[in-house]
């Protein structure tokens, strides 16, 4: 099964991510999002991806001009979809419309299709359950900045077929990553691990631990690249908060999610995407 065209739901951090890896990589890729100005926005930050990388010498200005080029965006979900060998669903974290727009995908897309979901701890076989089609969903797990992140999980549902996990893990080697195959249930490996250890953080910024404390700690002592306030303000804490949910709805109060955590959603301390968490960002 040969993919050349990708459509990709959600025009967000991870979905604009996902249009320039698969745009260098030279496939067609069409972009929607139900916010014109996010798509504007999208594209803002794909230039400007694409120049970083012209400025380090891994690509020429032509590649970067043909990459731009190759990435059409469009607010006709059904226009953007219909065309699609393969469609990476990166809109918010939340089940019923997650679900929502797989029912749509059913009718809009062509009957080959593969319907990916970025999601980044519902159960996919939950996310395809609405459909006739599972044998054609599947997990696709980028992780954030998706140019930077070499790996990507695979997560197989229950109906997937053999044929649809080898068209993604090729798509997922072409774009220049490394897949590996998790398990179908909620948080998958990474999330499963790292919603813990940012939800554990909140406990250890309520007990009066400073962030900068915290992250010096991880990064000096247990040789994390990144420490967990920092990397809750680059995932975005609405997200940790959403996992932890999906993980404590279907593994057990374990994984509540920590009150400090949900409070800070709630006031919008998202992190990089909202310009403010733990740190402030321009
Ligand atoms: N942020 C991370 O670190 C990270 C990492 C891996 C996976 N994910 C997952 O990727 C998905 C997207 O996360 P994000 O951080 O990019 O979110 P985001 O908030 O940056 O972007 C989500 C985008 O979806 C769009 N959207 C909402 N409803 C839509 C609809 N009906 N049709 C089309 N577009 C719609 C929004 O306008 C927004 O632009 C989530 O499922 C998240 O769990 C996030």
């Amino acid at each position: 099964m040969e993919l050349k065209h990708i459509a990709i739901i959600g025009a967000g951090a991870m979905g604009s991510g996902i249009a320039q890896v698969s745009a260098i990589a030279g496939y067609g890729v069409t972009l929607t999002d139900v916010s014109a100005a996010q798509l504007d926005k999208a594209r803002r930050s794909v230039e400007g991806g694409l120049g970083k990388l012209v400025q380090k010498g891994k690509l020429t200005q032509e590649e970067a001009a043909a990459s731009l080029a190759r990435i059409k965006t469009s607010d006709a979900f059904g226009e953007a979809v219909g065309e699609a060998d393969l469609v990476i669903e990166a809109v918010f974290e939340n089940l019923e419309l997650k679900q929502k727009i797989f029912r749509d995908l059913e009718k809009e897309c062509r009957p080959s299709a593969i319907l990916g979901s970025n999601t980044s701890a519902l159960p996919i076989t939950e996310i395809a359950s609405v459909t006739k089609c599972g044998s054609r969903v599947i997990g696709i797990h980028f992780m954030n900045p998706v140019p930077l992140m070499r790996g990507v999980e695979i997560i197989r549902g229950q109906l997937t077929t053999d044929a649809t996990v080898e068209a993604v893990t090729e798509y997922v080697k072409r774009i220049g990553k490394e897949p590996l195959v998790a398990i179908d249930y909620a948080g998958f490996i990474v999330s499963r691990l790292l919603d813990v250890l940012m939800n554990e953080t909140m406990k250890l910024v309520q007990e009066g631990n400073r962030p900068e404390d915290i992250d010096k700690a991880m990064e000096l002592c247990a040789g994390h690249p990144m420490g967990p306030c920092k990397l809750l303000d680059l995932v975005g804490a609405e997200i940790a908060m959403h996992g932890m949910e999906t993980m404590e709805r279907d593994l057990g109060p374990t994984y509540k999610p920590h009150p400090l955590l949900k409070k800070r959603v709630l006031a919008g301390l998202l992190g990089k995407k909202t310009g403010q968490g733990f740190y402030k960002y321009e």
